[in-house]
């Protein structure tokens, strides 16, 4: 088989590591020494290294010592290992945070952070980005061209921001530039004369406070996107000299599910290779969001199967970031975390189901925090693959070395492609918008992430492949699109919208769409704004019924998804007359009965679909259900797949790989369609017919 070196030039496998941080063990030799044996015995293939080491780097300002890591980095290539070297922003030594205090970061409330933690510099700050370019182009120099480095790990986890003085003029000359030097444009696009809140001078800009402005909408959100604009910047600083020195080197960092505080698709053009740090919390039962349907075989907890369900999207999405390159599993627990509210153990199987799932959804890498548990301070208690016992002789090293050997069995996976013609509108901008709007539901239940997720899991549980995209992506690649909550429309993504569906696309939007620009300035001229024509309905108004308030809907008869019967609608019902549209569903109940509850629209050669009020999750999986038998898809498995049980493909143009994962803690059979059995690579033996499952099986399968 050729393999197209997607992810990386250097490999065409799947790699397996860890976060390993020697630079805690310097004084205990042996314990480097008995690292190195246990890597073997875990079948490692790529460790990161340095995250947190600047303290050991550079001990004093100025005072550097590399000794060690040279002497890690060479132990790495001896044994075959590559090496993802961070630079180690994560965590300032403690000279730099007491000598430049204006690297500590001032937060919202105008405060100014003491020395301590991590994750915590100030973005802004001239003296913050010399010290990171003057670590970050030694390392350059020393392991540019070092055998084991394979690609950078840029900082951890970026988050968080700076109010300091030295932001707000950033902020200030971001805004100045945005909006040419017209300050009544900015006042204009802020709404600001509303209170009085109109500038009359750029000094005057402040970012929000608590204790000051967070009324004016439009400044929160530019002050969001200016957020990961200065972030973007900062990262572009520290990799400067990594680029100029070692050009060949490709970088990443490490994003966090959806993570509110940065819009992560505008790291696409500047990273190399998408990466993120995946912490299921199996088998906790968490409450799901209300959900008229649930007791009506739909989970009114977050089981295992629902989990993955949202697991699943996390890895689409940062798979999505790329443009469907795979990614990087940069950090999992081998067993269960520190932080979350319960450490439940993972029950067996999970551990490798867990994993699989990842490179189901795109990941080339598992990697995991931590290789060695530390001996003291915050996080000597969060999993890892070396117990504090020190040896191979647990349950934990067990599935992890297991999980070594399977990626191994399965290694011909790597640099395949998911193959979506769905995709899944999430858009950070949008959920900025509704995050920040007052109204129509104050008490969080707009809920975008969660309603996004919703719509996702009917495609996940239908084993439909899926990518999660923004609303500044093309949407010509795909079938079907859905975009939940379009509340706000970014720049042509309704005359986008509109092209797709002439040309035959499949477009389904919700609720509490097209209400704003991307200044979160209405519409004027009734709603939902440039999406009516598309739509064919205008909405009138919204109603908002209180918690554990429903509505009746019916499907009506004969409409053309042949959908059929009731379902309740909640928290969020949209008024709406038809205009070129058909309804599909009626409410039933309050003084809008007979209005609209789902609409079709024909235009071109394509079908525009609004749904006018959030239903339950059966509901919306018979939505999709019907949606997909009317416009068809392609599907990790053309059969009915039982309760608890996911399947996903990946492809790289010779073969097709088959995903079939058991969510359950039951044993689960599964029916392959006639003719589409295949060498399943974990087992090595050919499979067809009826295959079984064992409790948190999972299957990888070569189709013939
Ligand atoms: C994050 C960080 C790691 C570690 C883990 C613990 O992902 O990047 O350094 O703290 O959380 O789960």
């Amino acid at each position: 088989m050729s393999y197209t070196p997607i992810f990386h030039p250097k490999v065409d496998k799947l790699l397996h590591g860890a976060d390993y941080n020697p630079d805690q063990w310097l004084h205990m030799p042996e314990v480097i020494d008995e690292d190195f044996r246990l890597m073997k015995l875990a079948r490692c293939s790529i460790m990161s290294v340095g995250i947190f080491a600047w303290a050991a780097l550079e001990p004093r300002e100025g005072e550097f010592h590399f000794e060690w890591l040279d002497r890690i980095m060479d132990r790495l290539a001896e044994n075959g290992l590559y090496a993802c070297l961070a630079t180690p922003t994560g965590a300032r030594p403690r000279w730099l945070a007491v000598d430049y205090p204006e690297t500590n970061r001032v937060g919202a409330d105008r405060v100014r952070l003491l020395p301590g933690m991590r994750h915590n510099h100030n973005y802004s700050s001239p003296v913050m980005i010399e010290k990171a370019k003057s670590i970050n182009t030694k390392l350059a120099e020393r392991y540019g061209g070092h055998p084991a480095l394979l690609l950078w790990h840029i900082s951890n986890e970026y988050g968080g921001e700076d109010h300091s003085v030295d932001s707000q003029q950033a902020f200030r000359a971001w805004l100045r530039e945005r909006y040419r030097d017209d300050l009544d444009a900015l006042n204009r696009a802020w709404w600001s004369a509303f209170w009085s809140r109109t500038y009359q001078d750029w000094s005057q800009i402040e970012s929000p406070a608590p204790h000051g402005e967070t009324a004016v909408h439009g400044l929160v959100l530019d002050w969001k996107r200016f957020v990961t604009h200065q972030t973007i910047e900062f990262m572009r600083h520290e990799f400067e000299p990594l680029r100029r020195i070692a050009p060949n080197v490709p970088l990443t960092t490490n994003f966090m599910e959806t993570y509110a505080g940065l819009d992560y698709f505008r790291f696409a053009d500047v990273l190399d290779v998408a990466s993120w740090d995946a912490y299921p919390q199996w088998h906790t039962p968490y409450p799901m969001r209300p959900d008229p349907d649930a007791g009506d075989g739909q989970a009114a907890t977050l089981d295992d199967y629902e989990r993955a369900a949202h697991f699943s999207f996390f890895h689409d999405l940062v798979r999505s970031v790329k443009h469907g390159r795979p990614f990087m599993l940069m950090e999992s627990t081998p067993s269960a975390t520190n932080w979350q509210p319960y450490a439940a153990l993972k029950r067996p199987g999970m551990h490798r189901l867990s994993c699989i799932n990842a490179v189901a959804h795109g990941a080339d890498t598992i990697q995991y925090f931590q290789w060695r548990k530390s001996r003291g301070a915050f996080e000597k208690f969060h999993g890892a693959v070396v117990d504090h016992a020190g040896h191979e002789n647990t349950r934990v090293f067990g599935d992890v070395s297991d999980v070594g050997t399977v990626l191994e069995r399965i290694g011909e996976v790597a640099g395949s492609r998911v193959p979506a013609n769905v995709a899944v509108v999430f858009d950070w901008e949008n959920r900025w918008a509704i995050d920040e709007a007052k109204g129509p539901r104050n008490d969080g239940r707009t809920a975008y992430v969660e309603t996004v997720i919703d719509h996702y899991r009917a495609f996940w549980k239908l084993g439909i492949p899926t990518d999660v995209i923004d609303e500044t992506r093309p949407l010509d690649a795909y079938t079907i699109v859905v975009a939940p909550m379009v509340y706000m429309l970014r720049p042509g993504f309704a005359e986008r919208v509109e092209k797709f569906v002439a040309a035959g696309g499949v477009f389904v939007t919700t609720y509490w769409s097209g209400i704003v620009d991307e200044s979160d300035l209405c519409f004027l001229g009734g709603f939902p704004g440039p999406l009516r024509s598309v739509l064919g309905i205008r909405s009138e108004e919204i109603d908002a019924p209180a918690p554990g308030e429903t509505r009746r809907c019916r499907y009506l008869d004969g409409n053309p998804l042949g959908l059929s019967g009731s379902f309740s609608a909640l928290e969020l019902c949209d008024v709406v007359h038809t205009e070129s549209a058909t309804a599909l569903a009626t409410y039933e109940s309050d003084f809008y009965a007979g209005h609209p509850a789902a609409t079709v629209n024909r235009l071109g050669d394509g079908f525009a679909y609004y749904l006018a009020a959030r239903s339950g999750n059966r509901a919306l999986s018979q939505w999709y259900g019907a949606l997909v038998a009317a416009h068809p898809v392609r599907r990790a498995l053309d059969a009915p797949l039982p309760a608890g049980v996911a399947a996903a493909v990946r492809e790289n143009g010779e073969h097709t790989f088959l995903f079939v994962q058991n969510f359950r803690s039951t044993a689960s059979e599964v029916e392959l369609p006639h003719g589409s059995g295949g060498f399943e690579l974990i087992d090595g033996k050919h499979v067809d017919g009826s295959i079984e499952l064992a409790p948190y099986g999972v299957m990888v399968i070569r189709l013939d």
